[in-house]
């Protein structure tokens, strides 16, 4: 069989010192903001899969439409022999690629979730025996330090989760990608679109509450890492769309006033009655938005294609 090997690049206790700084620095400052990495524990890692799954989450089936349709043309125009995937959760998706990639040596997954990395990697080499699998538990924010693999080299980053980055976070992100490649390399990106405000909200409050169920998986996570007490119950989920920045705002609004204690910082954050915390940003894009970002960043957008129902869009970009 086929190695699967496990890098951690964060080290238990750099995650630990991150969650305390994101948190100081979220709860002390107004409005409150916690950032959208900490949903991904274990838990927060199903219950993003079950969302997934959910009628009104179409991302994910819009982008394994056009991954189905495309895979081979992306394989033709990159001829890739080292996949990198950042933020890979399952995998699932990805699988499309695999099949397409003929020439691939090694796949690269990247994540925060190591229990999502553990699960896929160990899917994955079962099933295709002759692929190397090196997985690694990184942010995909701070300086990624790759395998020596052999080129060329396809970034991928799948589902829309460049939109959970904030505009400057974003404008970081992608030159820190492309310092990752040589000319020739690509990078293959998955972006939501721009659509009707109700579609989009209730992609992101569904009826059987499960995307509100994540949301308040962040708060367990504070509650279990730094011995917090929030009561998740205290706490209302909530999805609005910022017409004027073109992205989904999740927050967590509180239902009356009340006081939190977080003895792992010394601190005691209170809420207004009303007050809310944001969670995360799904920023959604046009063509020449994402065509824009990534030519700052020293990427040439060469492909780009939609789903039929035009509302989720993959792009191929290359290294110059
Ligand atoms: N690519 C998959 C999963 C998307 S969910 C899909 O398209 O379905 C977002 C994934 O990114 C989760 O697995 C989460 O753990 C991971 N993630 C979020 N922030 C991250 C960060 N800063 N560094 C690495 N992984 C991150
Ligand atoms: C991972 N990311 C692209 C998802 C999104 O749609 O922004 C996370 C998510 N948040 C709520 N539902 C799904």
């Amino acid at each position: 069989m086929s190695p699967f090997l496990v890098t951690r690049t964060l080290p238990e206790d750099a995650t630990d010192a991150a969650l305390r700084a994101d948190v100081l620095h979220g709860l002390t400052r107004t409005p409150k903001t916690l950032p959208p990495k900490w949903f991904y524990d274990a838990h927060g890692s199903e219950l993003f899969e079950k969302i997934t799954e959910l009628p009104e989450y179409y991302p994910t089936r819009a982008e394994r439409e056009i991954l189905v349709a495309r895979a081979a043309e992306i394989a033709g125009a990159t001829g890739a022999r080292t996949l990198i995937e950042l933020g890979s959760g399952s995998s699932d998706k990805t699988r499309h690629l695999l099949d397409a990639l003929s020439g691939l040596h090694t796949y690269v997954p990247v994540d925060v979730s190591e229990s999502a990395l553990t699960q896929a990697g160990q899917a994955l080499i079962a099933e295709r025996p002759s692929l190397d699998v090196h997985a690694l538990i990184a942010d995909f924010t701070g300086g990624l330090a790759l395998p020596g693999t052999p080129g060329p080299r396809l970034v991928a980053f799948l589902g829309g989760t460049i939109g959970n980055l904030l505009p400057a976070e974003r404008a970081a992100f992608l030159t820190s990608v492309r310092s990752l490649l040589s000319p020739g390399d690509a990078l293959l990106l998955g972006t939501d679109l721009v659509k009707d405000e109700s579609v989009l909200v209730d992609a992101y409050d569904d009826a059987a509450g499960v995307t509100a169920a994540f949301n308040k998986n962040v708060l367990t996570v504070v509650n279990r890492e730094l011995g917090a007490d929030f009561d998740p119950d205290e706490f209302t989920h909530v999805a609005l769309w910022d017409t004027e920045r073109e992205w989904i705002e999740m927050r967590l609004r509180a239902r009356s006033a009340l006081t939190v204690k977080i003895p792992a910082l010394d601190l005691a954050v209170d809420f207004t009655e009303g007050e809310e915390l944001r969670t995360e940003v799904s920023a959604k894009f046009r063509e020449e938005g994402v065509r824009t970002e990534l030519a700052a960043a020293g990427l040439e957008l060469t492909h780009w294609w939609t789903d039929p129902q035009g509302r989720f869009a993959l792009s191929l970009s290359m290294a110059r």
